[in-house]
């Protein structure tokens, strides 16, 4: 229990959409792993940070019962089993991650009659998501009724189990492949980083903050960009002008040179070409663009 270990644990998926980018993001924060045999355990090397591989609806349960003391989870996974909790010591969601997008969508056979979510009323929906469905059938005031189903939702209609499905949808092709179509979305997903709720020792909880705090600088520099570049002083309010910057650029003297200036600016994806060739036509040289690895407030 994590009341007598001194190293930290978090849960990943195994495998399934959300393993590869997760362990991606663990060693864009600075951890290095060592595998175990079994290859369900990741002994971290760097800090004393271990990572336990597992389904990923074991997640939620594993922070619950102080097996794991952060977990990388979706939202679909978490927001379901918090519903069929009773909220005690539920894992908290520290943020949202950015990857594995995807949706939990009603949808209906392909040439059918039903063509709106109200069509719904007194048919079957078949779901691993019994709590998130159920929630949205009441929510917009349809009785209808709710299959639980642990895989394989997809063919259920198919074989004369439901009438319609409510499920995960990421790239659509397994819709697709069964001749289904999407009704409606009921929840908006994502990998969210999470942590157990209840308190830990000083030491287990100042390297939960580190590696949340790590996450947090990685996930700072997506799609962020520094610009550096040189250009005559006279040159640089038409210069800033034309920055898409996320904040005032820094610009600094430069030795013997006392008309131009070195500037560097933190730019948001939407720097183009267009700018580099435009901040080239107003007198700027050298200019460079560098992505952004992490960024500490
Ligand atoms: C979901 C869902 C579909 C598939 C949809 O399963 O049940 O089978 O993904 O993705 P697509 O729109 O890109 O075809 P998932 O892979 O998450 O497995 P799991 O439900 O067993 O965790
Ligand atoms: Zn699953």
């Amino acid at each position: 229990m994590s009341e007598t270990r001194d190293r930290v644990r978090i849960a990943v998926q195994k495998s399934g959409r959300l393993a590869q980018d997760s362990l991606a993001l663990l060693r864009r924060a600075g951890l290095v792993f060592r595998e175990s045999r079994d290859k369900l355990f990741l002994y971290g090397e760097s800090l004393p940070i271990d990572v336990l591989l597992v389904r990923d609806d074991d997640i939620p349960g594993l922070l619950v019962e102080g097996s794991c003391e952060l977990g990388i989870v979706g939202r679909n996974v978490l927001d379901e089993q918090r519903a069929a909790s009773t909220g005690i010591d539920f894992p908290l969601e520290h943020r949202a991650l950015g990857f594995g997008h995807c949706r939990l969508a009603l949808a209906v056979p392909d040439g059918g009659a039903l063509a709106r979510p109200a069509d719904l009323a007194g048919l079957r929906i078949a779901t691993s998501y019994p709590q998130l469905t159920a929630g949205w059938l009441r929510a917009h005031d349809i009785v209808a009724e709710v299959v639980l189903l642990n895989g394989s939702v997809e063919i259920a209609p198919r074989l004369g189990k439901a009438d319609a499905i409510c499920d995960l949808v990421s790239s659509g092709a397994t819709l697709a492949a069964n001749q289904l179509h999407e009704l409606t979305t009921v929840l908006r997903s994502e990998a969210v980083l999470v942590r157990a709720a209840r308190t830990h020792a000083a030491a287990i909880t100042s390297q939960i903050e580190r590696l949340c705090a790590r996450i947090d600088a990685a996930l700072a520099g997506n799609g962020v960009r520094l610009l550096m570049l040189q250009a005559p002083r006279s040159a640089l309010a038409a210069l800033e002008r034309l920055l898409p910057a996320r904040e005032p650029a820094s610009v600094l003297g430069l030795d013997g040179r006392p008309d131009d200036v070195a500037l560097q600016a933190l730019c948001g994806a939407d720097l183009d070409w267009q700018h580099l060739e435009e901040l080239k036509r107003l007198g700027a040289r050298g200019l460079m663009v560098l992505n952004v690895e992490r960024m500490l407030a």
